[in-house]
């Protein structure tokens, strides 16, 4: 048998900006998922028997990595679902922690790697950002150059990840989720449409990851303002590329109102969630809640994949 925990993500400055070479600054949060998984008479997920469509990132996983006997899959999440949170990179990372660790290979950078493999093969693109965050743990950079605090790369076709685990002071980050569902892929299909056609918009996501390095090196600093304005200056933008909703921008602007360092979307947007860095979260939680939002205040999970036999 084996036990993974593992925990969601937020991405702080970077997303979409990550698929065009930019580098992008994740942290891990506390709220997590488990998976248990054990030998069995048949394969199934929580009592189910497992499917491809219910399941898709677990039966994934098993398929490419797993020729053992039928396994009995047990879920159980603190993260919704499909709000920009890393519930499916958090699901398939435990699940790849699993079935590495009954096959008594468990090391990190492979759970990265093969994670990664599994998200992009189902999503059919998409960077190793999420994964990684999840696997690691604290504070992640993805960076097109190895840099200090370098951990592993990861590439995929003609692209090269860098991933580094970077010191990060604590913080408080208000998480509102609109309750609207967030369709990564179809998301990054419409930021690339504009990005492929437009000059204009290419330049944004360069835009972006200029905002990243600030957002770097203001946290290096503990400089919550400087990486407050980093984060409301990258909302602007991906509301530019296409990437907001008036939901999230409604519980962005009451954030903002309520006194945040800064606000913006998180994941691929379209709908999920908005983060706020505030050093009064149940200040701006409330603001969330009453511009219609779910307000989950978080603060950086320092561990990340764990796994227990
Ligand atoms: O929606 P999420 O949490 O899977 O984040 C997507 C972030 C993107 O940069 C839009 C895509 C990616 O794979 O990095």
């Amino acid at each position: 048998m084996a036990v993974a925990s593992v925990p969601g993500k937020i991405i702080l400055l970077g997303e979409h900006g990550v698929l065009y070479g930019q580098p992008c600054l994740s942290v891990a949060i506390d709220l997590r998922v488990g998976v248990e998984m054990q030998e069995g008479s048949a394969a199934t997920v929580n009592g189910r028997p497992l499917d491809s469509r219910r399941h898709t990132y677990i039966k994934h996983a098993i398929d490419k990595y797993w020729q053992g006997e039928p396994l009995e899959v047990v879920t159980y999440s603190k993260i919704p679902s499909a709000s920009g949170l890393g519930s499916s990179a958090a699901i398939t990372t435990a699940s790849v922690a699993c079935l590495l660790t009954l096959q008594q290979s468990f090391s990190p950078e492979e759970v990265a790697q093969r994670a990664f493999a599994v998200e992009y093969e189902v999503q059919r693109g998409g960077s190793p950002n999420d994964t990684s965050a999840c696997t690691q743990g604290s504070a992640i950079v993805l960076a097109r150059e190895k840099r200090d605090h370098f951990i592993w790369k990861i590439s995929r076709k003609d692209r090269t990840w860098y991933v580094h685990s970077i010191p990060a002071p604590e913080m408080d980050i208000v998480v509102g989720v609109t309750g609207v569902k967030s369709k990564t892929p179809q998301l990054v299909k419409k930021v690339r449409r504009f990005v492929n056609y437009s000059g204009f918009a290419r330049e944004l996501t360069q835009d972006i990851g200029g905002w990243v390095e600030e957002g770097i090196a203001a946290l290096a600093h503990s400089d919550f303002v400087s990486l407050g304005e980093a984060m409301t200056e990258s909302q602007k933008i991906l509301h530019t590329l296409g990437a907001s909703s008036p939901e999230l921008e409604k519980l962005i602007q009451a954030s903002l109102r309520a006194g945040a360092y800064g606000a913006k979307l998180t994941g691929a947007g379209g709908g999920g969630s908005m983060i706020a860095l505030t050093d009064e979260p149940e200040k701006v939680a409330i603001a969330i809640e009453k511009a219609g939002g779910k307000a989950l205040v978080t603060s950086i999970s320092r561990e990340g994949t764990k796994v227990w036999v």
